[in-house]
């Protein structure tokens, strides 16, 4: 008999959700306000992007309970958001019902995977695809570039991708158990996140997405100084990367691109 190959470490994927999805439970239940109640940095800044390219539907990935996809309702795009937490949604659909102006709006916080959510998407039909500190989650790179795939077939032909993520020049880099390039466990402090260079940002969208601005800020103020990528791409047509030569050593230029 051929001797089947070994597996490698499928359920591991699925411990380190279950293990998030713990995490981020317990914080949501801890302070129902933890990352604060208006829109973040990020969404305002992103806000300009979505008006000048046209966006109308948008998918919000880890949408946590909601604060930028109200942001979003509000200011009248089709948006809709997800998150694998039942107790940020539950929390999220609450505040929906009762402020936004959109009709029904909690039915537009769904709780489930991102990957999912993403599959479930008939291809080319978002205008944008949008999250906040959701991709430095803790995933592989691996696992990067399927969302990224999956995120690219969701998008219409020129549809925008706007991320940001946790930068590997944050005063958090380096702390608590190393799990993987540019990846740490902060426990007890957090959970494990993977920090993101420009160089990481740019070998995930080769082939697939045009970089359009790569940009450092600082989030957080004095009481928990963070640094922070905020990223826009455009969807471009999927073509195999030149000679992938994996992973790029990590540098960072403070801020690249083009404006809105
Ligand atoms: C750092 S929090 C940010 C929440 C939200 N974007 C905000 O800014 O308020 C990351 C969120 O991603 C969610 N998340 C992590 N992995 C996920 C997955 N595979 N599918 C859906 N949501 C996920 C977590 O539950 C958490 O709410």
């Amino acid at each position: 008999m051929t001797p089947q190959p070994v597996r490698v470490s499928p359920p591991a994927a699925g411990k380190r959700r279950s293990r998030q999805q713990r995490f981020w439970s317990l914080r949501y239940e801890e302070d129902p306000a933890f990352f604060g109640r208006g829109a973040s940095p990020f969404a305002r800044w992103a806000a300009p992007w979505l008006r000048r390219h046209r966006v109308q539907r948008v998918l919000e990935l880890g949408a946590g309970y909601g604060r930028d996809l109200r942001y979003l309702l509000e200011n009248g795009y089709d948006a809709r958001g997800v998150d694998n937490v039942r107790r940020g949604v539950s929390q999220g659909r609450a505040s929906l019902s009762r402020f936004s102006p959109t009709p029904h709006a909690e039915r537009r916080l769904t709780c489930g995977s991102a990957e999912a959510c993403l599959a479930a998407q008939r291809p080319g039909s978002l205008d944008a695809v949008y999250s906040n500190l959701f991709l430095n989650m803790d995933y592989t790179e691996r696992e990067h570039r399927r969302l990224l795939r999956a995120v690219h077939r969701s998008l219409r032909p020129g549809g925008l991708h706007l991320y940001s993520v946790r930068s590997v020049n944050d005063p958090w880099y380096g702390r608590g158990v190393r799990r993987g390039p540019a990846t740490f466990d902060l426990a007890p402090h957090g959970t494990t996140m993977h920090f993101f260079s420009e160089r990481y940002v740019r070998s995930l969208a080769v082939g697939r997405f045009e970089v359009l601005r790569v940009e450092e800020r600082s989030e957080g103020g004095r009481s928990f100084p963070t640094k922070v990528l905020y990223v826009v791409e455009r969807k471009g047509p999927s073509r195999p990367p030149r000679g992938s030569g994996g992973r790029p050593k990590e540098d960072i230029p403070a801020r690249t691109g083009a404006r809105p």
